[in-house]
């Protein structure tokens, strides 16, 4: 048990960095070309994948999503490297777009209608070590919560992309 989590915690790093090289090449004109094309950035922040649907269940469908919401949410709280980042918005509120955007990745009959990565983090000055801390007290509430790993793993690899959208560029 305690390997599938460090493997788990191994494979996000993993997709991270692989994601964050990728990212370096980007310049400031594909930043821009990408904030222009607004669908492509909603595709990219809950990219559908029929191939995830089997783990949509591992989920626990949709209930099982909100109930893993609402322990993500107080893991972020209690984690004083991301409090300060949700001491002061709508809690509730993003709550349901990550439901919804979970539940979208993983072909779930949800549509997702928030903003886009780049959109809704814009600005937070969200460094790497943020992000990490995040996927940490995600995979925290995914164990509480009994999710096999293979299913975790599939959600993170998902994510783990989205780094470049959210993490603040120098
Ligand atoms: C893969 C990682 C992440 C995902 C999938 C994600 C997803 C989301 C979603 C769906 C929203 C709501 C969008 C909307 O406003 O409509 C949101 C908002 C937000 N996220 Fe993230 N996020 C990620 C990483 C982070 C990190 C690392 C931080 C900071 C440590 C962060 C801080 C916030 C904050 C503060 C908001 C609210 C912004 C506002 O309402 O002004 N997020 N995120």
């Amino acid at each position: 048990m305690k390997n599938a989590f460090v493997y788990a915690g191994l494979l996000a790093s993993a997709l991270f960095l692989g994601a964050s090289a990728h990212a370096q090449q980007a310049s400031g004109s594909m930043q821009a070309m990408q904030d222009s094309s607004n669908a492509k950035a909603m595709a990219a922040s809950a990219p559908r994948d029929p191939a995830l649907k089997p783990y949509f269940a591992d989920f626990g469908g949709k209930a099982g999503l909100k109930a893993l919401m609402e322990d993500f949410m107080a893991n972020l709280m209690a984690d004083p490297r991301t409090q300060p980042f949700f001491a002061h918005v709508d809690r509730t509120r993003i709550k349901h777009e990550l439901v919804d955007q979970f539940c979208v990745i993983l072909d779930g009959p949800c549509t997702y209608t928030g903003a886009s990565m780049a959109q809704a983090h814009r600005g937070l000055g969200i460094k790497r070590a943020d992000f990490n801390a995040l996927v940490e007290d995600l995979q925290k509430a995914m164990n509480k919560h009994n999710i096999p790993f293979r299913a975790q793993n599939k959600l993170l690899a998902k994510l783990a992309p989205m780094h470049r959208d959210i993490v603040t560029k120098q």
